[in-house]
This record gives structure tokens, C-alpha cells and sequence, in this order.
């Protein structure tokens, strides 16, 4: 089969899984050939064969469209719904579920593992050549007392820059009370030092991302899970009933495509949840490192913009959007933004230099709007390829968020069958996934797993999902 017959039969697949439906629009030329690292002749010869089909119709100077003559509720019937609001249990808990956690990761990291349970995107999607140069023009050009100049809160260009995209996202931020930290992880881990102690009760999303509960249960606090929303987060009236019924040190959730759900929060539920949290004066740590990945047309408001009070802690980082390993995070922390800069330098002291200059550089004058739109997009397209796959190789019954951004799928297995089961199985045919129980304090959820579609679908992941179907099968 020749690669545009490859290409459009996999659009057929889409189609007849409902994944694109009637009338949408699909991923234009240049789109295509970004995602599917084609050339445009290949895309353009598989659009014809698809056009041909009747399966997609050409708009004129507007793009490529599913046909509306396309059987909709067949198609729709075929798609796997998705999952329904967690329900966790109303009791706050300790956390322990550190070794689970290491035991998994651990497993995930040989290079012959086909990465679905991993948290990165492919670093082939990432512009890591132009880094290295800025890297190395950054380091030569630094003059000698920017070593000193730049400890915490780190390098000004670069918290000017930051300044600016936050201006651009509704965000007024002072440059000054900016942290540059390693990394989001260790932005998030000092708000939550500096906001609670040990004891405290941190209300989180359900399932949440397990390096949160692992840093509640470093600091020996405890963790409320809330009902949470698979596309719209965390619900506000459980966190209204909790906080009525029991103090909250903090909440901790991610308004933007969460790990591991997806979920987005609409704009007024940000609105309404810093009101509601201000008024209590309860400090809110917003975990936003997938916020640049979305699919809609604009980035969706921080919540950081309704903070009339200085109560949202807002934390991210380049780790998921452009520069992974150069362990480069901010936190905006609001009231807290010179506590949390003290524990910076009462712990790590400062942020590696360099990359905070290369970055800084970046910022200016390497392209990252092109970046950031070119990884979006095949995002998008590698989501739809992996939800068509999960339809046709997955148990009846299963059920898959459909996330606006980011790069993971939540999916439910039906009946009884055991993600940690699965996630061993898969192991021995070099797979991984991360399965559902390290996403809770309880270990829950252990009919879940979390699948990433980071990485560029190709035949192998393609078989992957296709194994990973067959042994789901076989587990129930
Ligand atoms: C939800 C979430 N927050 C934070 C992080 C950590 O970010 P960083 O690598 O910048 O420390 C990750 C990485 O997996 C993540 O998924």
C-alpha cells in the first residue's frame, strides 16, 4: 500500500469512528503534512482518493471538510462515549503511593519501550537543534556577573518575557514576582510549602497527577480528591459542600488540559472558583504546565486573571511545550511570591543559568508562536489517530476522554478489568501505560489507564494500542 492510501485510510477509520463527524473540518494540507511527516503531494493525492469516496467534500479557499452525506449516527454510535464524573470518597486521607509511583516509572524508561504510560512528548516534536544554538551563543555571551546576577528570582529577559505572554493572556504580572525555579515540579512543590503545613488538608482533582499526591505526601499532609469533570474539571459545588464542612489549606488543581483527565475549565468556572476560594481567603495552586497546548483558537483565560486578591499561586514550566530536560518553570506566586522565593534559596538557591538566558533568547527571536502552533496541531491530529484506533481495537464498553489539548487520554476499561494487570502485561510486550491507581490516594480507578498520543502515530504505536486492545480482552 503506498503511503497516500496508508494516509486516507486512516481518515476512513476517523470517520467511521465518529472522531471527525460530518461537516467538521479536517486538518488542512500544511496541517497534514506536519503531523504525518509527509510531503504535500502524498496528502493532497490522499484527500482526492477520500474526495473520490464521497467520504470529504473541498470548501473553496476554506479547507477540507467531512461530508455531510457521511451516516452520522452510525458513525456516533461507534465512537466510545466518555467517562462520567469521578465520585471519591468525602474523607480527607494521607497519601502513600510513592512506591507504586517508582515502581511504574521505573518500568517506563527503557528506549526499546513503545511510551504510552510516559509523561513527554516525543522529543522529535520539540525545536531542540535552535535551542542548542541559543544554548551555546546564551552561554558564550554571558557576561561573568549575570552568575551572581541572576539567582533567584532569576534571569530578568526572561521574566520580562514572561511578563509579557502573561499580559497577552489577561494576566497583569510583575517581573519581580516571578520565580524561575527547575522545572514546574519545583514551583509547585514550594507553593505547596509555602501555603500549608504538615497535617493540612489539599483538595485536589479526582484523578489527580501523582507527583502532587507525591508532594502531599512529602509534607506529610493529607489529600481531599474532589469530584472531578472529565472535560470541565474539578466540580465547584463539591468544593463549595468541602470547604462549608472542613478547613482546606489549599486547593491544588489544574484548570487546563490536567494530567491525567484533560479536562479544561470553562472561563466562568475559573471565575467563580478564585471568587469562591478568595473569599475564604484558601490559596489556590494552579498547576498549568500543558497550558500553551490547546486546540481551540485561543489560549483559554488563566485562572491567575480573575486574582483580584493575590491568592492564586500560578506555576508552569517549558518541560511540555518546548524545552524538556532543560528543567526550566516559573511560579507566580501572588502573596506568597517572597515566601516561596526564600525557599527557593533556603533549598536549591537558584536555577542553572544558562538555560534560563538560551530560553530568554528564544523568547525573542526563535519562532516559538510557529513552534507552539506546528505542535498543537499534530497534538490534534495524533489525538483523533488514537481515539480511532482505541474504537476499533478496544473491548465494547471502553470510554475515552476527548480532551481540547495536551497529550493524554483517559481511558475506562469496562467490567472488572485490572490496569495494573494490564500495565504488567503490556510491560513484557514493551509497552507501557500508566495505569489508573497511581492517579489517587486510594489507589482508585484500578480499571483505568492514561495514554499518550505525544508521540507521532506511527504503524508501531499504531500496534501498540492494537496489543494493548487485544490484552484488555483478554482481562475481562
Ligand atoms: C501535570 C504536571 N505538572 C507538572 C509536571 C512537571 O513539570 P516539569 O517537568 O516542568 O517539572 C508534569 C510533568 O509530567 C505534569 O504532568
Amino acid at each position: 500500500m503506498t503511503r497516500y492510501e496508508e494516509l486516507a485510510g486512516e481518515i476512513t477509520r476517523q470517520i467511521r469512528a465518529g472522531v471527525l463527524r460530518p461537516g467538521e473540518r479536517i486538518p488542512s494540507v500544511r496541517q497534514a503534512c506536519a503531523a504525518q511527516g509527509v510531503s504535500p503531494g502524498t496528502v493532497q493525492q490522499a484527500y482526492q482518493l477520500l474526495e473520490d469516496r464521497g467520504l470529504i467534500q473541498t470548501r473553496p479557499r476554506s479547507g477540507y471538510y467531512v461530508s455531510a452525506t457521511w451516516k452520522s449516527a452510525a458513525a456516533a454510535a461507534s465512537t466510545p462515549a466518555e467517562p462520567e464524573v469521578s465520585r471519591p470518597p468525602r474523607a480527607s486521607t494521607s497519601v502513600a503511593v510513592s512506591d507504586l509511583v517508582f515502581e511504574i516509572l521505573e518500568s517506563v524508561k527503557s528506549e526499546s519501550v513503545v511510551p504510552l504510560g510516559s509523561a513527554f512528548i516525543h522529543p522529535s516534536a520539540f525545536p531542540l537543534a535552535k535551542l542548542a544554538r541559543f544554548m551555546g551563543t546564551a552561554t558564550r555571551a554571558l557576561a561573568p556577573r549575570r552568575m551572581v546576577a541572576d539567582l533567584p528570582p532569576g534571569n530578568p529577559e526572561l521574566r520580562r518575557a514572561l511578563a509579557r505572554r502573561y499580559l497577552a493572556a489577561g494576566v497583569s504580572a510583575d517581573p519581580d514576582d516571578i520565580l524561575i525555579t527547575h522545572g514546574g515540579m519545583e514551583a509547585l512543590n514550594l507553593c505547596l510549602q509555602a501555603v500549608a503545613r504538615p497535617g493540612d488538608t489539599i483538595a485536589i482533582e479526582a484523578p489527580a497527577f501523582y507527583a502532587a499526591l507525591q508532594a502531599i505526601e512529602r509534607l506529610g499532609m493529607k489529600a481531599l480528591a474532589l469530584p472531578t469533570h472529565p472535560r470541565e474539571g474539578v466540580d465547584l459545588q463539591a468544593l463549595k459542600e468541602a470547604l462549608n464542612k472542613q478547613r482546606i489549606a489549599a486547593c491544588w488543581f489544574m484548570t487546563s488540559f490536567s494530567n491525567p483527565l484533560g479536562s479544561l475549565m470553562p472561563e466562568e468556572s475559573r471565575r467563580e472558583l478564585v471568587a469562591m476560594l478568595a473569599a475564604r481567603e484558601v490559596p489556590l495552586i494552579v498547576d498549568d504546565v500543558y497550558e500553551e497546548l490547546y486546540f481551540g483558537k485561543t489560549r483559554p483565560r488563566p485562572a491567575k486573571s480573575f486574582d483580584t486578591e493575590g491568592t492564586v499561586l500560578h506555576c508552569s514550566s517549558f518541560s511540555k511545550c518546548l524545552a524538556p530536560g532543560y528543567r526550566v518553570g516559573w511560579a507566580l506566586a501572588g502573596r506568597w511570591a517572597q515566601q516561596v522565593r526564600r525557599l527557593k534559596m533556603m533549598s536549591t538557591l537558584a536555577t542553572a543559568i544558562p538555560p534560563q538566558a538560551a530560553l530568554a533568547d528564544y523568547l525573542k527571536q526563535g519562532g516559538y508562536e510557529h513552534h507552539l502552533r506546528g505542535l498543537r496541531s499534530a497534538l490534534q491530529a495524533q489525538q483523533g489517530r488514537m481515539i480511532a484506533a482505541i474504537a476499533a481495537h478496544f473491548p465494547a464498553g471502553t470510554r475515552v476522554t476527548r480532551p481540547q489539548g495536551g497529550y493524554f487520554l483517559w481511558v475506562e476499561l469496562p467490567g472488572k478489568a485490572d490496569a495494573l494487570a494490564l500495565h504488567a502485561r503490556a510491560a513484557q510486550k514493551n509497552i507501557s501505560v500508566a495505569p489508573g491507581p497511581i492517579f489517587s490516594p486510594q489507589r482508585r480507578y484500578a480499571h483505568c489507564v492514561r495514554l499518550n498520543y505525544g508521540q507521532p502515530f506511527t504503524p508501531q504505536v499504531e500496534a501498540a494500542v492494537a496489543t494493548l486492545g487485544r490484552l484488555a480482552k483478554s482481562l475481562l
